[in-house]
């Protein structure tokens, strides 16, 4: 068994790919990477709702990974979306297993919250090369196809953060706004071949990655918040899965803001 691929995933690739070669139309393929938790699970779950045949990648969570994929039946492959080559061997596998990537989500991303005076070169690029470079290797990886077969749906996670900038996020507000750069340029290369890239920026979202953050600065930060609540992860996906339609296709290069009115662009 491959060692990157868990028992459950293997399973639920099987009949995922049997109930699409039982369909008359062949589902779309889609690639949620990050997908086992927060916004990437509930949009791998939107996604496969809404009929696309999904995939999800992680990094090293195995048992998150292992209980994700029980009990949504959504095959789970891990890989290191910071290190190209691991992201070319990973796709390799989902294509293998599902086909070729119609709609890849990137979604994978870190945080090393601290001040830029008490930051360390480590906890700059770590957060710089998951979740920048990350976007740059899946899209790199996937793009010549999606070109070669006229057709993509790139949908890039971003965070009101790197709109708005936050104190203690130097590091992932910079590469948040990397990516909407990132997500403006591609789109401009890549809307004659029928792919659309286009990013997303939730606001703070009911997930893993505001729990590190301390109750009484989260409470100060939810005052500028005119919804006074977090996000749901749901919220945002219902989002994924209306850039990732085929019938969105004259949307690109946007960013969509989802932030309960904290930040108006
Ligand atoms: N505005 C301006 N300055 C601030 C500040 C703020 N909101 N918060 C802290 N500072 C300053 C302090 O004034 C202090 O400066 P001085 O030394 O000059 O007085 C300095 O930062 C350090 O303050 P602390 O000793 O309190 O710092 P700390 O190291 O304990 O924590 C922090 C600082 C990391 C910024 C912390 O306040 C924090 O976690 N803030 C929230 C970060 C955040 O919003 N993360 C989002 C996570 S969710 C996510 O990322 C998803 C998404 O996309 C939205």
């Amino acid at each position: 068994m491959n060692k990157s691929t868990s028992p459950a995933s293997a399973t639920a690739t099987a009949s995922a790919a049997a109930t699409s070669r039982g369909d008359d139309k062949v589902k779309r393929v889609a690639l949620v990477t990050g997908g086992t938790a927060g916004i990437g699970a509930a949009s791998a779950e939107a996604l496969r709702g809404a009929g696309f045949l999904v995939a999800v990648s992680y990094g090293h969570n195995h048992a998150a990974a292992d209980e994700f994929s029980t009990r949504t039946g959504i095959p789970v492959f891990s890989w290191n979306v910071a290190d190209l080559q691991s992201c070319s061997d990973g796709v390799a596998r989902v294509q293998d297993a599902l086909g070729p990537i119609d709609v890849l989500v990137n979604n994978a991303g870190i945080t090393h919250d601290t001040v830029l005076h008490k930051m360390t070169a480590e906890q700059w690029h770590e957060v710089i090369d998951v979740d920048l470079t990350g976007c740059f290797n899946m899209c790199r990886v996937l793009i010549e196809g999606m070109r070669d077969r006229h057709y993509g749906r790139i949908v890039n996670i971003s965070s009101v953060n790197g709109q708005s900038g936050q104190a203690g996020q130097t590091n992932y507000a910079a590469a948040k706004a990397g990516m909407i750069g990132f997500t403006k340029s591609l789109a401009l290369e890549a809307a004659s071949r029928n792919i659309t890239v286009n990013a997303i920026a939730p606001g703070y979202t009911d997930t893993g990655m505001v729990t590190v953050v301390k109750p009484e600065v989260m409470a100060h930060i939810l005052e500028g918040v005119p919804t006074h609540r977090l996000a749901t992860a749901a919220e945002i996906a219902r989002c994924v899965v209306f850039l990732a339609a085929e019938e969105s296709g004259f949307m690109t290069g946007i960013t969509l803001s989802i932030n309960g009115g904290k930040y108006m662009v």
